[in-house]
């Protein structure tokens, strides 16, 4: 998915789930989470548009929604890499070598934060805690999978593990 910014546009199945959606809770505006899911789901992430047609869907502000997709690092606001890289520097983490593991893959991989590698197999990006912080420091690729107590040597491997997956 390029950069730029998609035109959304849910077929007739995902509609009926917007409303299946809508149905589950007392205020339709409790939706947007779910239906911001679908979106990102369907096209990688979610871009300004997207955020517009979610608005429609739900009779909700597009401002509305641009906050709920902004909050929470687990939307996606820009196009991401193969393996999407969110590296926790919350206070746990930020403890036992949380920046030492994001400046560590940002120089291996030579991006910055919220960026994408040349060939889109990696980004990444700093997070927030992400409910691991007994095993700190810790990563999560693609808003599921969790590498915990991560040394150096263990990013090292797992990011070999990654490039040589294909
Ligand atoms: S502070 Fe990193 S998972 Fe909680």
């Amino acid at each position: 998915m390029s950069e730029q910014n998609y035109n959304p546009q849910f077929d007739e199945n995902e509609l009926k789930m917007v409303e299946y959606h809508k149905s589950k809770y007392p205020a339709q505006m409790a939706a947007v989470m779910p239906v911001l899911w679908m979106i990102q789901e369907k096209y990688g992430w979610i871009s300004t548009d997207a955020m517009k047609y979610v608005g429609e869907l739900l009779n909700l502000p597009a401002d509305h929604v641009l906050g709920v997709a902004t909050f929470y690092t687990m939307y996606f606001k820009k196009p991401v890499g193969k393996y999407h890289l969110q590296i926790c520097t919350n206070v746990s983490c930020m403890l036992c070598g949380g920046y030492d593991v994001f400046n560590h893959v940002s120089k291996k991989l030579g991006i910055k934060n919220k960026e994408v590698t040349s060939d889109g197999f990696f980004s990444i990006e700093e997070a927030e805690c992400l409910g691991s912080c007994a095993t700190a420091p810790m990563l999560q690729i693609n808003n599921k999978d969790f590498y915990e107590k991560l040394s150096l040597d263990e990013v090292d491997k797992l990011l070999d593990k990654l490039r040589n997956s294909n």
